[in-house]
């Protein structure tokens, strides 16, 4: 079975509760899961191995580390997980990125896969697939299934808020994939959304399917916008 992290660092506690708050605006939810995300992938690459490098400090020679040229790949599942990218690369710069496209049906709730881009020397990369949802499972399990045919060094699953039903599917379906989460959340509703969860992550990155009001505060910079989904 994967091994499953849920990380409970006050930082990330204290950001995913503003981040799932309703009257949180677009633009403070993508800062947001930024933010989380960092602080994530900052746990998440804990295991990358060091070696010994010599280096001269304008003090003195020393013997230095330096993360022993493990190549990473990151791959966010289209929309949500592009929200989560900068982040990572700010923390890893020299990764490369691959995309998948995957939309969840909204009758069925099955993936439907619409893009792919990955790296062409994946198989030489430890791959990182970044999506800030974990619902069904469905979009993970098929996105992780995409990439393990260009046969990648290992995988690991990077999301924020996981359902149990969801940590559950994936990790009989790819057993060697571990996975990092900041809240494993109660259940699903009956549209398969996370319960309490934070609504439509993608919508409430983009700005995309809302109603209510709109507000912009004095600066213009603010601006409150309510998922449709509750
Ligand atoms: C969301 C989310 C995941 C998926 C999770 O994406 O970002 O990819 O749903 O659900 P699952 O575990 O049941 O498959 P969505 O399909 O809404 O697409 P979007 O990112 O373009 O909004
Ligand atoms: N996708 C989301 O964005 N949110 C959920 O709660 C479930 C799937």
């Amino acid at each position: 079975m994967s091994k499953v992290t849920i990380f409970d660092h006050p930082l990330i506690q204290h950001k995913l509760s503003i981040l799932r708050d309703e009257n949180t605006g677009t633009k403070e939810f993508r800062e947001l899961i930024s933010e989380i995300a960092m602080l994530m992938c900052y746990e998440a690459t804990r295991d990358l191995p060091l070696e010994d490098v010599q280096i001269k400090t304008p003090m003195a020679p020393m013997t230095a580390k330096k993360i022993a040229g493990r190549k990473l790949a990151f791959v966010p599942i289209l929309r949500a997980g592009c929200g989560m990218l900068d982040a990572m690369l700010t923390m890893v710069p020299s990764a490369k990125v691959g995309h998948i496209g995957l939309y969840r049906d909204e009758e069925t709730h099955k993936p439907v896969e619409y893009y792919n881009k990955l790296p062409g020397d994946i198989e030489e990369r430890d791959v990182f697939v970044l999506d800030p949802m974990l619902a069904t499972g469905g979009s993970a399990v098929d996105a992780i299934q995409i990439i393990k045919r260009s046969h990648p060094r290992s995988i690991k699953f990077l999301c924020i808020i996981a359902a149990p039903e969801g940590i559950d599917v994936l990790s009989k379906a790819h057993p060697d994939v571990d996975l990092f989460c900041a809240a494993k959340d109660e259940c699903l509703n009956e549209n398969c959304y996370i319960l309490p969860g934070l609504g439509d992550a993608g919508d409430r990155i983009y700005g995309t399917d809302v109603v209510g009001e709109v507000t912009i505060d004095k600066r213009g910079s603010t601006v409150k916008l309510h998922s449709k989904i509750k």
